[in-house]
């Protein structure tokens, strides 16, 4: 069965039992600066998950584009991969632990036809939070499952938060058996060594998690997740999702043009490139920070794999025709944006030529002298300034030392990577309080500009804009703001007569302090989320806008005067800036 008529199954049997299907979200977050991308169905749904009613009622389904970095070294394998699709039920406050083990079992056993015999579950076994779910081993065992294929595991294997704080609970999961000998006498679906295979995953979410412990949500809810690729690659009897029609005919392309035979690099390849395209589709661009910098590791990494494999680089932009291809059943969109994404992954590329080539003579300058001084290995600084100079990736120093006999130091690399992240990041903060840290008069009012021009911004260009920068001074704003293109005259004077419009309506500004979780689930706008405590101040102009902030703030629009842009233009790739004044 490919992808697609799975996707379809799942959500027509959903919708059958009554569910809304909702859209997917995009795998940028829109209103969660607390997350890289979309790393679960149920992150776009946090706020209805706490209590918030959806419009769509208390029994939703979906297909959620998901990306998960934290195993992105492992790509190469026969089985991980960052960006992966995950299809999902939700009851809010709906059904619980019966009806939703009652129909995971029926879709498993009635619409995509697995035998019984190759189902086990897993249940919670309990501990001091949470009773052992003898409940849900009941009911999966008056649902068809069969004697002894229920296992009982600990809050590592049957419990589900998504990070550190937020709704949670125990959950059940569903494993299918490939058929494959027991690794040895206790092998059991907890056990990695590919026999039983992890296909879907129920959460029975009644907790809250946060620093001081957990507390009962008010209402119960369900939050599955069935990963896509997993599903097809069982069902089609494959062993790894590059066998697949997802995967399939760029793997197939890559083995044509190879010079080079490794199957772990056209995997690399392969997966690399779908996730780039499934980022850039949802309006993601390379940087160095954050977002940016994971997209800019997977492209980097695929044209060093092309590299491996001997393959001309100029062959990406087919291979883009024929990824898209392939994904473009299930992403109607990436037709759309093909050539938008052609256009930045090449840009990318062109760069990162450049980059390898002045990385490359800079290592051997090193090398020769550290060889000459009689050392074989590479001390973490020198990997850290070839990257913070030249922009040269450490995995390739790393490949480059091996083919030069010389050890690495990784894990000083890593330890002085973050410490640079987190100067950037403070100095970027730095900066941004630096505009508002002499708060007279004038300041206070274009501090309360800013929030106002941010939430004018996305109503005139789109969900996707979010603050980068801004800087004060008395005699003018700077904003900076995500974006990609130049903003039109007309674009320009809409926002100008939407904070103008604002301003004459003499909207209070109120100053709240909340929860750092509510205020995220409420949709504050944050551009630094990690920065801020528990307790957060949020200031909230209306219903127009709503920002993580640490003021001050006029206490009425009215107090602005005229706002007026003096300039538009570029800041950085896919970052504008603003200029404006109050008159
Ligand atoms: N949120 C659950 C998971 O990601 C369903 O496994």
């Amino acid at each position: 069965m490919k992808a697609i008529e799975i996707r379809n199954k799942y959500l027509n049997f959903f919708k059958a039992h009554g569910h809304s299907v909702i859209p997917s979200a995009p795998l940028i977050p829109e209103n969660d600066p607390s997350v890289l991308f979309t790393t679960a169905g149920m992150q776009p749904l946090v706020p209805y998950l706490l209590g918030e009613p959806h419009p769509a009622g208390t029994r939703l389904t979906d297909y959620q584009k998901c990306l998960r970095t934290n195993d992105i070294d492992e790509v190469g394998d026969n089985r991980h991969l960052t960006y992966f699709e995950m299809l999902g039920n939700w009851s809010l406050g709906d059904y619980f632990k019966k009806e939703s083990i009652k129909m995971s079992f029926e879709f498993l056993t009635q619409e995509l036809n697995i035998p019984v015999e190759k189902l086990s579950v897993t249940v919670f076994k309990g501990d001091k939070d949470c009773p052992r779910d003898e409940e849900s081993a009941k009911y999966w065992k008056e649902a068809g499952i069969l004697d002894g294929h229920i296992y009982y595991y600990g809050k590592e294997d049957n419990w589900w938060i998504a990070g550190e704080t937020g709704p949670c609970g125990p959950d059940t999961e569903m494993f299918y058996d490939t058929g494959k000998p027991k690794c040895s006498e206790n092998c059991q679906p907890s056990c990695d060594c590919g026999k039983y295979v992890e296909i879907w995953n129920n959460v029975f979410m009644e907790y809250y998690k946060d620093e001081k412990g957990y507390s009962k949500l008010k209402k119960h809810n369900v939050d599955t997740g069935l990963g896509l690729e997993r599903m097809a690659m069982l069902l089609q009897g494959k062993e790894t999702p590059f066998d697949t029609e997802i995967f399939k005919p760029v793997m197939d392309k890559l083995q044509k043009i190879q010079q080079v035979d490794l199957i772990e690099s056209r995997r690399i390849i392969a997966e690399h490139l779908r996730s780039s395209i499934m980022i850039i589709s949802d309006g993601g661009r390379p940087s160095n920070l954050d977002r940016g910098y994971v997209l800019r590791r997977l492209i980097r990494r695929m044209i060093r794999h092309m590299n491996k494999l001997g393959i001309n680089l100029k062959e990406l932009d087919s291979l883009i025709d024929i990824n898209v291809e392939a994904l473009k059943e299930l992403y109607p969109d990436l037709e759309k944006n093909k050539e938008q994404i052609k256009t930045v992954i090449i840009e990318e590329k062109d760069k990162f030529v450049k980059t390898l080539d002045k990385g490359e003579r800079e290592f051997n300058k090193d090398i020769a002298k550290l060889k000459q001084e009689g050392k074989d290995s590479i001390p973490g600084e020198i990997v850290f300034r070839l990257y913070d100079t030249y922009g040269f990736p450490p995995e390739v120093t790393k490949d480059l030392s091996q083919e030069n006999g010389m050890k690495i130091s990784m894990e000083e690399f890593d330890k002085l990577f973050k410490e640079h992240q987190q100067k950037s990041r403070a100095g970027a903060e730095q900066k941004f309080k630096g505009g508002l840290a002499s708060t007279g008069e004038q300041e206070t009012k274009y501090h309360t500009a800013t929030h106002l021009l941010n939430a004018a911004l996305k109503q005139v260009l789109g969900s996707h804009v979010h603050q980068r920068g801004s800087n004060i001074t008395p005699e003018r704003m700077r904003f900076d703001f995500s974006h990609d293109s130049k903003m039109t005259d007309e674009e320009k004077k809409q926002t100008e007569d939407l904070v103008n419009k604002w301003i004459e309506e003499a909207i209070p500004v109120e100053k709240l302090e909340m929860k750092k979780d509510k205020a995220i689930a409420m949709g504050a706008e944050a551009m630094f989320i990690e920065k801020y405590g528990d307790i957060v101040t949020v200031y909230k102009i209306g219903d127009i806008s709503l920002e993580l902030c640490g003021g001050p703030h006029v206490a009425n629009t009215k107090e602005l005067g005229h706002f007026k842009i003096k300039k538009e233009e570029s800041s950085s790739s896919g970052v504008r800036r603003i200029k404006a004044i109050l008159e």
